[in-house]
């Protein structure tokens, strides 16, 4: 992580201590630097130089209204896959008209939503969503833009669970059906074609599936072109791999390469939904260490923060890199890192050496991205609290949920 570093021993994340951070607003708490993120955007923005596009934030990746913010006021579109996704966008000041809509379940209200704040463009992943997108549109007096997520069934390699472009998957329509499907909506009334979309899996660090992927679509794209059917935009749907742990995340020279020997003079628009890289390695983790136990044949350092905070780990078997806020002389051991939820697949990280001290606090790096996002209250824990690092300003973005809070919406039966 490029913007944190250690100063007599003490980890910062830009000018701000880590150990103030905790000590003023508790743990678990996430912390991000802004100076992260705007690598991040600019690293894409240098990718796609020379060729018009849009970078489209993918706002699963960390949906808080601050980093939003941010990101629109950077120039950023948006990648939504619910109403609630839309509402964010709008609260954080993103315009509407640089909103692609993704995912296989959109409701009929979440289109109608989606219409009247006049998004960009929606990413049709079935023949039965055009039907009720047609249909919703008409209602509304509007003609919908769309764009078909089409899936290419290439591998691209990462973990299953975040694999979406072999056929298998429940994602977009198989490409040789998407023929057909194009010239289907181009006779409806209310819809209009724009684009295709195509977004193979998360976490990619090999970019050879991604220039097959984009060949496939491309060859679509001619062959629709030679039907009639002319395409403005390809959205090549989510971004680059980060480094968690040894993985080599793709080399953007590459991957502009890949983009602009492929679209170079071809299409008025590229559209990019990065997530994970845009805010990943920008964010940490910060937790406190309650107890260490010491097990037979097992250590394990139980901090506050558990699985609810940080879902990784346990859903992906994810690696996320355990280090010390405040170094000490103290003797490493060799640990899990777990959390107070009642499960065994409640893990920070498993078979760690580290120097901790009951009481001392540990960063968990590279959490920027599907971190907060996928946060949950289970085991009635409140999510946790979230600052933004600035130079030395700090923002609390998101105060810590209460209690009361987890509670409020809820009744006894009379
Ligand atoms: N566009 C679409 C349609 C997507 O489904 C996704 C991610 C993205 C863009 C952003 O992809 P990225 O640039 O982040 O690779 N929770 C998992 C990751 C799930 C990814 C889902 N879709 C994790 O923590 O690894």
């Amino acid at each position: 992580m490029n913007h944190l570093h250690r100063k007599d021993g003490r980890l910062f994340l830009e000018e701000a201590s880590l150990e103030d951070l905790a000590r003023r607003y508790g743990t678990p708490l996430y912390v991000y630097s802004l100076a992260a993120l705007n690598d991040a955007y600019q690293a894409y923005e240098r990718a796609l130089a020379g060729l018009p596009h849009l970078i489209c934030y993918a706002v699963k990746a960390n949906s808080s209204l601050a980093i939003l913010q941010h990101f629109a006021r950077l120039g950023a579109g948006f990648d939504i896959v619910s109403g609630g996704e839309l509402a964010r966008v709008l609260a954080a000041g993103g315009s509407a008209d640089k909103v692609v809509f993704s995912g296989v379940g959109k409701t009929a209200a979440e289109m109608r939503m989606a219409l009247e704040a006049g998004i960009r463009c929606f990413n049709v992943e079935s023949e039965s969503e055009l039907e009720r997108l047609n249909r919703v549109a008409g209602e509304l007096g509007k003609r919908a833009p769309v764009s078909f997520r089409v899936n290419p069934d290439v591998d691209p390699k990462t973990h299953p669970y975040i694999s979406t472009g072999l056929k298998q998957n429940k994602f977009g329509v198989p490409i040789g059906r998407a023929h057909g499907l194009y010239r289907r909506a181009a006779e409806m009334p209310h819809v209009e074609v724009h684009g295709v979309d195509c977004h193979i899996g998360s976490q990619l660090t090999d970019l050879s599936p991604v220039a097959d992927a984009l060949d496939r679509v491309l060859a679509l794209v001619d062959s629709l072109a030679s039907a009639g059917i002319r395409l403005r935009h390809v959205d090549i749907g989510g971004g680059v791999g980060i480094r968690y742990q040894d993985e080599t995340p793709p080399d953007m020279a590459l991957y502009r390469e890949i983009l602009r020997s492929r679209f170079k003079g071809r299409m008025e628009e590229v559209i990019v939904e990065p997530g994970r890289s845009l805010v990943g390695e920008a964010g940490v983790l910060l937790t406190r260490v309650e107890y260490i136990k010491r097990g037979e044949g097992k250590n394990f350092v139980i901090v506050d923060a558990a699985m609810n905070d940080l879902m990784r780990p346990a859903l992906y078997d994810a690696f996320h890199e355990i280090v010390p806020v405040v170094e000490s002389e103290t003797a490493s051991l060799e640990c899990d890192v777990v959390g107070p939820v009642c499960e065994t697949g409640d893990f920070i990280g498993l078979g760690r050496r580290l120097a901790v001290v009951e009481g001392g606090l540990l960063a968990v790096l590279a959490a920027g991205a599907y971190g907060m996002s996928m946060s949950s209250n289970y085991n009635s824990r409140p999510r946790a609290a979230e600052v933004v690092v600035n130079k030395n300003e700090i923002f609390l973005i998101r105060e810590r949920e209460t209690v009361e809070e987890l509670m409020a919406g809820e009744r006894l039966v009379s």
